[in-house]
């Protein structure tokens, strides 16, 4: 128990006493009204005012104190807690006679982590790649709120999730806290996720910036791109998801790009960052992503992470100190850092509404993460009509494999959130352990059941093949569950399911052909079996109301709406590198037990020069390979017709129908793409619009979509700027990318 004060207008207004934090100790402020940044007259200034005039007041060490972290806290065993952490990731002390309040920061991707080891709760929402699933703005916006909610209510001001790296590579372990491989896509569902989250009055944050498209190597490994491709590609995504939100920070990332590491690049920060982008706020490094200090802070890095409880050890903090006074870094430049946490901070308004802790509620989170998850889930395969399953015919049901009878598998590394109860699949209480697959208690089993209370519903684990082809085959239909168990740091070798689960899946099939298979992956995989079973779920993780979803899509409750946000691939042999580079480097030093692996293995090159911006599907257009599954696809248990698109060059937009042919009510996620002239040299369609439409059986919708013109530019590398190429615009829409039935050509003319 302790004392935890708070203090309004001048005095310790309210004291409580907290049954949850035992460490927490009081933030002594003084009279914060009369602060001239905090009168009703300075809270009316922008927030570059208010931060102006807190700068011209502090000191050189209060300055000093919000360029660096106090050190790893509760993510060492044995490491200094800083009295006032709320024991997240990162902290920074505030500044108490100033009345600026500590920055205290969460990991929070798909919900917040290391609840548990504070004995608190949070929503464990579906994978960020999930939510892009559904194509949904608004969705986004919930899905962020929820995390702003819940991050308030535990005592954060700041999360550090928001990772919108697009998937480059399709076996990146992170790609599940990603929002796909679309550049327009990523930018709009993660800007206005990350708005939903500062919603709450939560600083937030957008991270790996930038080319962190994979974890094999990520400290030592250089990506080489031509600057034209780097901005029509992941740069792209950033500069939508900032301009969106205009997110407190942004998180280099521990790789190098074209030489220099992300968190000292001159072009990333300093060029494109804040000059191009106009960026308000200041740049965090990674934990331990800083490499120098004078480097660093003149290319634009204004924050170390998580620094080093021992002043001097760390590259800013007394180093920087250090720096400023030597005149080696112009004490303007520290002001500057100043003043962008300052900001952010008044932006945000973790000053003037600083977080009320409250009990999480879980039923409300649960009901968000379940409304998300049923337009998340994408039904990729569906013939003879098996599904929707239907509770009265269905007599009996087999359900086999991935833990289905416990939980549903979640993401693991900075974005795990702790299972309530713990681990489904090991049930120990507290925090989760770093590399265990960790399941939650939302029970496919249980929900499948409660659908079809009269059928007869079995769990068989999985394990023994033969032993679940027997069980298979007695029932009228068969389920399977596999898992593909993706965490930071690592990423899959291949494409293929681990653990000998397509096996599993072959000997389902053959002993009854009514076989559905549901997906719970980081990202794509391979499908070996696609012909040998009638259904096919993409459920990515779907969080903590997965379960409950998924049996409502099964069961036709919900009809699936979800596409695809990445491009299924054969094979490896289709993906630009068909395999993680440096992955071989990496698994040999993990075969001879080498610690320290990245500090072992030589740095290495990452080319993507050739591919340049031609990620997921425009690499398989323009190399005219066929996917398994392409971007943009998703079934329905209804069917659309598109007809009739038109475009207007003057009015900027293009309009078709939508008709919904089939007998249920649906909505269709309608997608326009453009083929630039030949002048761009592009050999692909982008995708630049698309729509959610809800339809009634046999409704027709005029489908508006506008056409945004740097959604069709170049980026022309001479003049560092877009420009929309004048020439025919050949413009196509339909259900997914290798599906466009309606085509017309505009003419742009400048
Ligand atoms: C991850 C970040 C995370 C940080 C703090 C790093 O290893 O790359 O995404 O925010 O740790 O936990």
């Amino acid at each position: 128990m302790h004392l935890r004060s708070i203090a309004g207008n001048g005095k310790l207004c309210l004291l409580f006493l907290s049954l949850i934090t035992p460490t927490l100790v009081a933030q002594i402020s003084p009279d914060v009204a009369k602060l001239p940044w905090m009168t009703p007259e300075g809270k009316a200034l922008s927030p570059d005012q208010r931060a102006d005039m807190v700068v011209k007041e502090m000191t050189l060490d209060e300055k000093l104190q919000l360029v660096n972290g106090t050190g790893w806290g509760v993510l060492r065993k044995g490491d200094r807690v800083p009295a006032r952490s709320n024991l997240g990731a990162g902290f920074l002390d505030g500044i108490d006679r100033l009345g600026i309040p500590d920055i205290n920061e969460a990991d929070s991707a798909v919900g917040i982590r290391m609840a548990a080891l504070q004995s608190r709760y949070a929503t464990l929402l579906p994978s960020a790649l999930g939510a892009a699933s559904s194509w949904n703005p608004d969705g986004a916006f919930l899905y962020g709120s929820v995390i702003g909610r819940e991050l308030r209510q535990q005592g954060y001001n700041m999360s550090i999730g928001g990772g919108i790296d697009i998937t480059r590579e399709s076996r990146n372990g992170r790609n599940f806290e990603y929002f796909g491989e679309d550049p327009i896509l990523a930018g709009t569902l993660g800007g206005n996720l990350m708005k939903g989250l500062q919603s709450n009055h939560i600083m937030g944050d957008i991270k790996h910036y930038a080319f962190n498209d994979q974890e094999t190597g990520r400290n030592i490994l250089n990506v080489l791109l031509d600057k034209r491709s780097m901005r029509e590609s992941d740069l792209l995504a950033f500069e939508i998801a900032i301009a969106i939100a205009q997110p407190s920070a942004v998180m280099c990332s521990y790789n190098k790009v074209n030489g220099d590491y992300a968190c000292e690049n001159d072009y990333l920060l300093n060029q494109v960052l804040k000059k191009d982008w106009g960026y308000k706020g200041f740049v965090v490094s990674d934990w331990t992503g800083t490499h120098s200090t004078i480097k660093a802070v003149l290319a634009g890095l204004d924050n170390e992470q998580p620094g080093n409880e021992t002043p001097g050890k760390d590259f800013f903090g007394l180093k920087l100190k250090e720096a400023v006074d030597a005149g080696q870094v112009p004490a303007a430049r520290l002001d500057d850092i100043a003043h962008r946490v300052l900001r952010s901070m008044f932006a945000a308004g973790v000053i003037d509404n600083p977080p009320v802790r409250r009990v999480v509620d879980p039923f409300r989170g649960r009901d968000d993460a379940q409304h998300i998850a049923e337009e998340s889930i994408v039904l990729l395969k569906n013939a003879n009509h098996l599904l929707p399953l239907s509770p009265t015919a269905t007599h009996s049901i087999a359900v086999i494999g991935g833990h289905a009878d416990v939980g549903v598998l979640s993401g693991g590394g900075s974005a795990q959130v702790d299972a309530p109860g713990g681990n489904a699949i090991d049930p120990k209480p507290g925090r989760s352990i770093w590399g265990q697959a960790v399941y939650f208690p939302s029970v496919p089993l249980r929900e499948i059941r409660a659908k079809a209370p009269n059928a007869k519903v079995e769990f068989n684990p999985g394990t023994d093949n033969a032993a679940a082809a027997a069980f298979a085959k007695t029932a009228n239909v068969a389920i399977v569950f596999v898992t593909q168990p993706m965490i930071e740091a690592h990423d899959a070798a291949t494409l293929s399911l681990p653990n000998n689960q397509d096996a599993l899946v072959e000997a389902v099939a053959a002993a009854n052909p009514r076989t559905i298979v549901v997906l719970e992956t980081g990202g794509p995989v391979t499908m070996p079996w696609i012909d040998k079973v009638q259904g096919i779920f993409a459920a990515w993780y779907p969080g903590i109301g997965g379960a409950q979803a998924l049996a409502n899509l099964i069961f036709g409750e919900v009809n699936p709406s979800a596409k695809l946000p990445v491009t299924f691939a054969k094979s490896d042999a289709d993906l630009p590198h068909p395999q993680v580079p440096g992955i071989d480097l990496k698994s040999e030093a993990e075969k001879n037990h080498v610690p320290g692996i990245e500090t072992k293995i030589p740095p290495f090159d990452v080319d993507y020069r050739a591919e340049g911006a031609r990620v997921g599907y425009k690499w398989f257009e323009s190399e005219h390979k066929q996917p398994l599954y392409p971007f943009g696809f998703g079934l329905s248990y209804t069917t659309y017709a598109y007809s009739n698109l038109k475009a207007d060059a003057a009015q900027k937009i293009a309009t078709f129908q939508v008709k919904n042919t089939g007998k249920r009510a649906g909505t269709e996620i309608a997608q326009l793409y453009a083929q630039l002239p030949s002048e761009s040299g592009e050999s692909y369609k982008r995708l630049v619009a698309w729509q959610r439409v809800k339809l009634n059986p046999g409704e027709v919708k005029t489908v508006t979509l506008t056409l945004d013109p740097k959604y069709l530019s170049i980026f022309n590398v001479d003049k560092n700027d877009w420009q929309l190429l004048t020439g025919d615009y050949k413009l196509s829409a339909g259900p997914s990318s290798t599906e466009t039935p309606l085509a017309t050509t505009v003419k742009i003319t400048n």
